[in-house]
């Protein structure tokens, strides 16, 4: 059993600087080298690739030092690591670093299995570190304002569109477990309960693995919450829609603007404004909350939550996307004849 005092034991000094090492020198890990290496309180170690190039990139992008293996990093003595491997790493990596009595931020999805999930947050609860799972959009300012707008209110329904076009580099997943994997986490997060009813419908139109997801969720707490997802929309678009019984609150993620309709009368007429939203950085801002999390508070995004979006969203995966089209090519308005 995991008592107390074993849990604090491996809390950070609160006035030391934190060694801190990043694994996965890619899109996300080289921004996470960056952001640390400019944070106070912290002591970026150093970035780990097997790729030389990626090595190399990382470096001169921001100027700290490389290794080619986590056991290299882990060698100089680190009290924390981000990683920023491809997912089906993060187990592996997560339970060595935790063995070593280091604290993890883990990129999300938290790993590819639920199983794997639950091993790691058992393994970091066992050794007293601190697990926390990299869900960034929940510090998306926009994001903070929506909350902050409906906290207290009667959630009535959620929509969320999170669609554009496909990723340069196609990874071993579908746009559920890359993309839809966000949005459950911020519908648990805004309802503060657990889905407990999925109805997906999913279709690969070009890739291999769904790249079309439309998925409907009923909360335990009763929230209808809806997510629709693409890689097949030219531009990027990324908008939440939350009813309550007294407002209905439209953000966009990208533009950061968040509106309230309130104040509803009986002739239609309402009220509405724009909402103050801050100008943070959502990965600074998730990695200040790591730090703090090192340092005795609780982790912003528990592993318990990591695993719980997970499990949802594998659960829309259990029937296989059908084809986008039916063969042979349909009749329709886009076929252009003669
Ligand atoms: N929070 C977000 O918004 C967000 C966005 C993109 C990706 N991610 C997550 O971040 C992770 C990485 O995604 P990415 O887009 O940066 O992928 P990426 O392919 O750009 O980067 C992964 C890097 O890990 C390296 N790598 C492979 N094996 C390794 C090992 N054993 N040790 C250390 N590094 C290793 C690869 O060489 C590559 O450089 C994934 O889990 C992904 O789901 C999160």
């Amino acid at each position: 059993m995991v008592t107390k005092a074993v849990a604090s034991h491996h809390k950070a000094d609160a006035q030391a600087a934190l060694r801190i090492g990043v694994i996965g020198a890619g899109i996300m890990g080289s921004n996470h080298a960056r952001v640390l290496a400019g944070l106070p309180g912290a002591e970026l170690v150093g970035i780990v690739d097997p790729l030389p190039e990626h090595r190399a990139r990382a470096t001169q992008l921001v100027g700290c030092r490389a290794f080619a293996s986590v056991d290299e990093l882990l060698g100089e003595g680190v009290d924390a690591v981000t990683i920023a491997a491809p997912t089906h790493l993060h187990h592996e990596i997560a339970l060595a670093c935790i063995a070593r009595n280091i604290h993890v931020l883990v990129e999300k999805p938290i790993a590819s299995t639920v199983e794997e999930g639950h091993e790691i947050v058992a393994a970091a609860s066992r050794a007293g570190v601190t697990l926390m799972v990299g869900h960034v959009e929940r510090f998306n300012p926009a994001v903070a304002a929506i909350k902050q707008a409906i906290s207290g209110e009667d959630i009535l329904s959620i929509g969320i569109t999170r669609v554009g076009p496909f990723p340069p580099r196609m990874s071993n997943v579908g746009v559920v477990i890359d993309l839809a994997v966000h949005d459950i986490d911020l519908i648990r997060w805004f309802t503060e309960s657990d889905i407990v009813e999925v109805q997906p419908q999913l279709s690969s139109a070009v890739a291999e693995r769904e790249d079309i997801a439309l998925l409907q969720f009923r909360t335990a707490s009763g929230v209808l919450a809806h997510i629709n997802t693409n890689w097949l929309t030219p531009f990027k678009a990324r908008n939440v829609t939350v009813a309550t019984r007294g407002k209905y609150v439209m953000g966009d993620l990208l533009t950061r603007q968040v509106t309230e309709c309130f104040g509803f009368k009986p002739d239609g007429s309402y009220s509405m404004r724009h909402l103050p939203v801050g100008h943070d950085e959502p990965l600074r801002a998730e990695l200040i909350a790591f730090l703090r999390a090192v340092r005795g508070e609780v982790p912003a995004v528990t592993g318990d939550e990591g695993v719980a979006s997970l499990e949802i969203a594998i659960r829309c995966l259990e029937n296989p996307p059908r084809p986008a089209a039916s063969s042979p090519p349909r009749k329709g308005p886009r076929r252009v004849v003669g």
